[in-house]
């Protein structure tokens, strides 16, 4: 994991506001307008992850990484860094990978707000091009929320993770990844009861953590909707099915027997954790 310093951005990709590294292989179809996207939308981003509007992400994430003191651990996609300040708080050697500088803009300052500046590094870049630097068994921990959906192809997202096998610890080694999911096939009354109670849960949990500012909750996510709905051609996130996502983990060099899945989160997310 050379290329990269601790607390603050890669040498890599000095130039910021817009700058993103571009893997010299092209892995991303289109890696310019996704990092704008991002950059552009990264304050609705982190407005919601203030209000803790997707709070239950981040439990899930700590609960099944269960990172222990000196864990080398690697958050793909990590945003504005909602998981990592957990992971440095349980003592983990973080880094984080994104697209956007200004993501990890927010996350710098969250991790650092929270005292964490010896324990972290912020690489700006595609998932496969910072991976593939990363050296063989040297990782304990990857963890990936609400961002591998956002590789377009299965083609994408194989080579992501055959890169996350590679570089994950053969002894305990583990990956967690959380996902919206995609519900359809699964009707019937008692998954929409299910669905029902789940989301009663769900947003009940966001009106207790945001009472009197649910009008701001609804706001900002409304905005962070139309900002993907205008986005259509920079991002296209993919809501998978469980049994799809397991096919991709198993081709990529995962084995079955240690795939585990759940759906969990107003019944729309999906988790699934993995030991190498
Ligand atoms: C919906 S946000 C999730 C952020 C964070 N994991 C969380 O749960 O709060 C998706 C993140 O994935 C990043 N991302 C999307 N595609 C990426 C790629 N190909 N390589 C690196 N980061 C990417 C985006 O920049 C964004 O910060």
């Amino acid at each position: 994991m050379e290329r990269v310093t601790k607390g603050q951005n890669s040498p890599i990709t000095a130039q910021k506001g817009g700058g993103s590294i571009l893997g010299d292989r092209g892995h991303l179809k289109s890696p310019v307008l996704k990092s704008q996207f991002w950059d552009r939308n990264a304050h609705l981003y982190e407005r919601l992850t203030k209000m803790r509007f997707r709070d239950a992400l981040v439990p899930m994430g700590v609960q099944l990484t269960n990172v222990f003191p000196g864990e080398k651990v690697v958050d793909l996609g990590a945003g504005t860094g909602a998981f990592a300040v957990h992971a440095c708080h349980r003592k983990g050697e973080v880094t984080l990978i994104d697209i956007s500088a200004r993501m990890l803009d927010f996350a710098r300052s969250r991790l650092s707000g929270a005292g964490h500046q010896s324990k972290f590094k912020c690489v700006v870049g595609d998932f496969y091009d910072i991976l593939k630097t990363i050296p063989d068994h040297s990782v304990d921990v990857v963890h990936a929320a609400a961002s591998l959906m956002y590789l377009e192809t299965d083609d994408e997202l194989l080579q992501v993770l055959q890169e996350t096998h590679r570089i994950l610890r053969p002894d305990k080694g583990r990956l967690v990844v959380l996902n919206w999911i995609d519900l359809r096939g699964r009707s019937g009354v008692f998954s929409a009861v299910k669905n029902l109670v789940g989301s009663i849960l769900f947003w009940g949990g966001v009106f207790l953590k945001n009472r009197g500012g649910l009008g701001e909750v609804f706001r900002t996510l409304s905005e962070y909707q139309s900002a993907h709905a205008r986005g259509k051609g920079e991002v296209k996130p993919r809501y998978f099915q469980q049994e799809q996502f397991a096919k991709v983990l198993i081709e990529a060099g995962f084995s079955k027997e240690k795939i585990n899945q759940k759906i969990f989160a107003g019944r729309k997310a999906l988790a699934t954790w993995v030991s190498v």
